[in-house]
Parts: C-alpha cells; sequence; structure tokens
C-alpha cells in the first residue's frame, strides 16, 4: 500500500469542545490512498520545534482531496495544531498501518467512546461505499457530555447508521458507560468494530468473545516514528508476542490482544 509524505494545506479548524476540534486539511495523496482505521504522522506546525510528529486517525476523507482529524488537546503539540491558521502548510506522512476489515457482514456495529469515536466516521462511510453494503449499521457513541458528540450524532447520519448515545452526565442519551448498549444487539450482530478507552475496548472485546461475534479493536499507543522503526508502540499479544501499533494495527482482531 503507498504511503506519501505530504504538505497538506489547512482548510478550517472547528472546536467541539474546549479541548477537542476538527482539523480539515487537503492532502490528495493520502485523501485517495486512505483506508478507514489507518492513520497520519502530522507535524505540529510550520517549523521543526516540536521535532516528533504526531499520530491522528483519519476521521474523514472524500473525493476532493479532503482529510478530516478530529483531535484532543492533550500536550503541546496537539496544542499547536488547535492553534495552526488556515493556509498554513502542515506535513504529513500516511496512510499508514492497517486499517478495518469488512467481509460483506449483513449487520455490524460500530461502537466507540470518546476521541476513540475519531476514525469511526470514515468507516461507517467505507462500509456505505462498499460493493456490498451491510443491512443494518448500528452506532454507539460514547462522551463525557452532549457537547462533546452531538456534532458527530449529526455525522454518522449521513451514513445511514442507527445511532445511540450515552454520556457520563446523561446530557445525551444513556446516562452511564457506552458499552451498556451494546449487549441488545448482540444477538443480531456479524462483526463490532470498537476504539475508544482501553477499559471500554477490552469490555467490548471480552462481551464479543463471550457471543462469538468477530471483533476488531483500533488501539491508541505513543508513536515516534509511525513506521515500525523505534520500537515506542509495543504491545502484548494473546500469543504472548510483542506486536507493534504502528505497524501491526492500529486495527487488530480483538483476539490478537493480551486486555489484560
Ligand atoms: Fe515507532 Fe511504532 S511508532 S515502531
Amino acid at each position: 500500500m503507498r504511503e506519501y509524505q505530504e504538505n497538506s494545506i489547512v482548510q478550517s479548524i472547528e472546536p467541539f469542545t474546549d479541548s477537542i476540534f476538527l482539523l480539515t486539511l487537503h492532502a490528495p495523496h493520502i485523501a485517495q490512498a486512505a483506508q478507514p482505521g489507518q492513520f497520519v504522522m502530522a507535524a505540529c506546525g510550520s517549523s521543526l520545534d516540536p521535532l516528533l510528529r504526531r499520530p491522528f486517525s483519519i476521521h474523514q476523507t472524500d473525493e476532493t482531496g479532503i482529510v478530516q482529524l478530529l483531535i484532543k488537546v492533550i500536550g503541546r503539540g496537539t496544542k499547536l495544531l488547535s492553534e495552526v491558521q488556515e493556509g498554513t502548510a502542515l506535513s504529513l506522512i500516511g496512510p499508514l498501518g492497517r486499517g478495518f476489515r469488512f467481509k460483506g457482514e449483513s449487520s455490524v456495529c460500530l461502537i466507540g467512546g470518546g476521541i476513540g469515536i475519531a476514525p469511526l466516521l470514515f468507516l461507517a462511510r467505507g462500509l456505505q461505499r462498499h460493493s456490498s453494503p451491510p443491512d443494518s449499521c448500528i452506532v454507539l457513541l460514547g462522551g463525557r457530555t452532549r457537547t462533546e458528540i452531538q456534532p458527530l450524532v449529526t455525522a454518522f447520519g449521513a451514513y445511514a447508521c442507527e445511532v445511540q448515545t450515552a454520556t457520563d452526565d446523561g446530557s445525551l442519551g444513556h446516562k452511564g458507560l457506552i458499552g451498556d448498549l451494546l449487549p441488545p444487539h448482540l444477538a443480531q450482530m456479524h462483526k463490532v468494530y470498537t476504539c475508544g478507552p482501553h477499559p471500554m475496548m477490552a469490555a467490548v472485546a471480552a462481551m464479543c468473545r463471550e457471543a462469538a461475534i468477530p471483533c476488531e479493536a483500533s488501539l491508541e499507543a505513543t508513536m515516534a516514528c509511525g513506521l515500525g522503526a523505534c520500537l515506542g508502540c509495543t504491545i502484548h499479544g494473546a500469543d504472548a508476542q510483542y506486536k507493534h501499533v504502528c505497524k501491526h494495527g492500529p486495527v487488530f482482531n480483538a483476539e490478537e490482544v493480551a486486555w489484560t
């Protein structure tokens, strides 16, 4: 699969909350090559400081060359990205890693929590455009508050998905964990895709294992290179072997991961 280093141009920055924003870039080579679940390594500005790029799941692409990243400010690099101006050139490397797989299952569930929802929108688009799209697509979105996930509810609605929500404060949907909403759907599911906090994905993986339903999980890790060179993104596999999130993932079959 082809990877590019591309000077993208910032088209817009749209704040969702105080700490989460949608960064829209023009990066036509990456947009054209990207598959749902893959990621990019992005420079944090036009200068070389900070030197290290940051990894971000691809949130969405389109035919005009747009690449969107949903970003949470958690440190200096993401803070700098939240302050870039329209027209700024940002170097991207991508698309990287192994994305989600879909084999024409007729009923699928996408379950995401917090900023982990980011790659699932691109997946919803990919499922809808597949030559054999699922008959049923249920999306379960969890977050702290209504403000955090309301824009995403609207975005998923464009892909013929039924969307259900859970929030910590009960301001949108079920008050509690998003994983609480999964069990009633499992009997009809043929595949589950998940991304979010590790405990949430571990719980989803356990429910799917018990119900004998295939599950894929997109993992997060600290990444310095994104290319399999620095060994900084290692996780333990269920086979007791080390796996590199940037190369073997970020999307894994849930059964491949040692969740505890
Ligand atoms: Fe360097 Fe994965 S980030 S090996």
